[in-house]
């Protein structure tokens, strides 16, 4: 039995919205599963790596597809009837790895989808998301990858999560990739545990103008909407000029910019008029301080991660 599934890229918190705001990206990693019942351990269930990550990603336990996989398997009670040692995994992938387009999130929900898959999918989408969550911690990164499209997520403090889909916005989002790495998990410890009062009422603020923006269609909002003191300014001192490019996206026409997810791409929202003026604009500045980064012009992804026949 073979099954295959595609998870997209996301981009995650979109300024001032930090660990709420998520959308998923028209870029994507394949991943696929063949079960060979009489493998007897070898030559049948291979583990391929294919793409950027190829040289460079875990094969076998280390990787966070295999780990979603086994993880669902138990939880479906399908443990008995999988062994991971006979089931041949290879994994395409097409989104960056350098950091803050979820490729860990796709890797996860494209593990747990696989495995769902060879026990009849007995998760629906919200289980499939519920159970993302709690692998990878952080519904903005992980939610959009499931779903597709722009949302809100509230966790509560039992792991418990609200989500509200938010019309897909009519804009092009322009992600600028630089070549070096940066590790969520070094990108969150660098964050205060105890923000200002001041600066709480300011995000929030924010926050609210952000989801009166996507909700209204507003966009000239988006600028003021994505402004934000808890995460972006402290992330920026390990990101050599991000404020200068956010500035040169605005600068070109964007509606607005921000680091994605955890960093250190940066992204933009713009009309698909002013995308390609907005792209240039941020390669340029980033290339004045000898940062190389890759660019795309994608469109929110609106099916999320789905199995291919
Ligand atoms: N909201 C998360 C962060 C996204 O910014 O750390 C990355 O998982």
């Amino acid at each position: 039995m073979k099954v295959k599934i595609k998870a997209p890229a996301t981009t995650a918190n979109l300024g001032s919205g930090f660990d709420i705001f998520g959308a998923a990206l028209t870029i994507y990693n394949e991943f696929e599963a063949e079960y060979f019942p009489n493998a007897e351990g070898k030559n049948k269930a291979k583990f391929v790596l294919k793409g950027e990550g190829r040289k460079t990603l875990p094969k076998g336990e280390k990787n966070l597809v295999w780990q979603s996989m086994k993880e669902t398997f138990k939880i479906l009670g399908c443990e008995g009837k999988y062994d991971l040692k006979n089931v041949g995994i290879t994994i395409k992938t097409g989104i960056p790895l350098s950091g803050g387009i979820g490729s860990s999130a796709s890797a996860i929900v494209g593990g747990i989808s696989l495995a769902n898959a060879l026990c009849a999918n007995k998760l629906d989408k919200s289980g499939i998301a519920e159970l993302a969550v709690k692998i990878e911690g952080h519904p903005d990164n992980v939610v959009p990858a499931v779903f597709g499209g722009l949302c809100i997520c509230a966790k509560d403090e039992s792991g418990h999560g609200t989500i509200v889909h938010l019309p897909v916005p009519k804009l092009k989002i322009v992600l600028c990739v630089p070549s070096f790495e940066l590790r969520t998990k070094r990108s969150r410890q660098i964050l205060p545990k105890h923000f200002e009062l001041k600066d709480v009422v300011f995000n929030a603020s924010r926050t609210a103008i952000l989801a009166a923006a996507f909700c209204s269609g507003d966009y000239t909002l988006l600028k003021k909407g994505m402004e934000d003191k808890i995460h972006q300014p402290y992330r920026g001192k390990m990101i050599p000029a991000m404020e200068s490019v956010m500035q040169a996206a605005l600068s070109a026409g964007a509606y607005g910019s921000y680091l994605s997810g955890s960093g250190p791409t940066i992204a933009a929202l713009s009309s698909s008029k002013k995308a390609g003026e907005v792209q240039k604009s941020m390669i340029k500045t980033w290339k004045k301080e000898s940062v190389c980064a890759k660019s795309y012009i994608l469109d929110f992804d609106k099916k999320g991660a789905v199995e291919i026949k």
